[in-house]
């Protein structure tokens, strides 16, 4: 039998020869890997998709103007990641596609282009645990769109909701299946507000709100995330509003260390506040009570200046007669003062004068 041999010639490159026994089991392992596949149909990767069948992914990354999720997903998927592919519409049961189910873990559906979620998307689905949808044009979520999620632990929408679907989002989001959510990623989505109208409902832990449109945090949710003290909170690049109406929040950053980026979450409002982080404002800077006196106090002083004109008119107007007469005096008096100088003024000019006096 040869043996592989290598040989390196003189500038340092080698050159190997395989056996013929080496060449021969090579194919024969080639042959048998057709063969098991062939005897195991649903072991087939679905077209224009990549499958490492040992860690269970699926990718299927964009291929031209593809917008078909593929139908065809192996039984054996943990983790299907599709991208690029402007899918435009999740209807629904989308990835069961006989109502089959899967036990797929992960399903990673960013950058798609997806506009609308229709209810029960997500069917079929029982033991999901991540579902990214980063990325896409949600403009429609159904109340029903994530129906069937009992498992899912960590859900990013990052990117991804249009101002118009904000509303159906928080309906959509008040979904009973999601008891288990965990992790909760609204990055950059031009939110006004926490789009949940409880937080009791689910095992939140994290709630990332970063790089949103809200400017204030009041009220009920507040109240709310006193008393879910597990759930951290994640709020930077939002444009707060530094008046007195941000005192609630104000002692909910300072007191609670519920929010992790406490130290980013800055003013944006007003000018004068603009970039200084909340956190560090004084407590009478927020503080309405104070604010309302300080306006009250102008008021008093406005009423107190108003009150001095009007007995200053009074006066005036009481003595109108003796002011008349003082003013004639005046006028009298200036009069002749004036015909004084006159008088004196001509003298002074006279030229014959002038010339006795050199
Ligand atoms: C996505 O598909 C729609 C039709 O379904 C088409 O109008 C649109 O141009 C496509 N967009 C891209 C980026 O390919
Ligand atoms: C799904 O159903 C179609 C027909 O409706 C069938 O051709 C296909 O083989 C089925 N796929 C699986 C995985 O059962
Ligand atoms: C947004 O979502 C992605 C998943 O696509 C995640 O990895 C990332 O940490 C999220 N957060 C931010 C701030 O981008
Ligand atoms: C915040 O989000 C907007 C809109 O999604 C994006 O254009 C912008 O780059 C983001 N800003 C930062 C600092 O990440
Ligand atoms: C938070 O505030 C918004 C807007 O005021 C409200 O719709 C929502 O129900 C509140 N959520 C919680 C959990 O308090
Ligand atoms: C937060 O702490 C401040 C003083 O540090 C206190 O005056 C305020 O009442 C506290 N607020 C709440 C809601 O606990």
């Amino acid at each position: 039998m040869r043996q592989n041999t290598c040989i390196f010639d003189s500038a340092g490159r080698s050159k190997c020869t395989v056996s013929t026994w080496t060449q021969w089991c090579l194919r024969s392992a080639a042959v048998l890997c057709v063969l098991l596949s062939r005897n195991a149909a649903d072991d087939v990767c679905p077209s224009s998709c990549v499958c490492t069948r040992d860690s269970g992914t699926v990718t299927c990354p964009a291929d031209g103007d593809e917008t078909e999720i593929p139908t065809d997903i192996p039984e054996w998927t943990s983790a299907l990641i599709l991208k690029g592919r402007n899918i435009s519409t999740l209807p629904r049961g989308a990835f069961s596609a006989n109502g089959t189910e899967l036990d797929m873990v992960t399903l990673s559906l960013s950058y798609n282009g997806i506009q609308v979620i229709e209810p029960y998307a997500f069917l079929g689905l029982p033991r999901l645990h991540l579902l990214d949808l980063s990325h896409n044009q949600l403009g429609s979520i159904s109340d029903r769109a994530f129906h069937g999620l009992p498992e899912l632990r960590s859900l990013y929408l990052n990117h991804s909701v249009l101002p118009s679907a904000a509303a159906q989002l928080s309906s959509a989001l008040s979904a009973q299946s999601l008891r288990n959510l965990h992790r909760l990623e609204l990055v950059g989505n031009r939110l006004t507000s926490i789009p949940l109208v409880r937080l009791d409902l689910y095992n939140l832990h994290s709630l990332v709100l970063i790089n949103n449109s809200i400017k204030s945090i009041e009220g009920d949710n507040i109240t709310h995330l006193y008393e879910q003290r597990r759930i951290r909170v994640y709020l930077s690049l939002n444009p707060f509003r530094c008046n007195c109406e941000l005192g609630e929040f104000y002692y909910w950053l300072k007191n609670s260390s519920q929010c992790q980026d406490a130290g980013r979450v800055l003013c944006h409002e007003p000018e004068a506040k603009r970039g200084i982080p909340v956190e560090n404002l004084r407590g009478e800077d927020v503080d309405c009570v104070n604010e309302n006196l300080e306006a009250v106090s102008y008021v008093f002083l406005g009423i107190v200046l108003a009150l001095i004109g009007v007995v200053f008119l009074m006066v005036l107007y009481l003595n109108r007669g003796g002011i008349k007469r003082w003013l004639n005096n005046l006028r009298e008096a200036c009069r002749d003062q004036m015909e004084v100088y006159h008088y004196r003024y001509e003298q002074d000019s006279d030229p014959r004068l002038a010339n006795v006096a050199v």
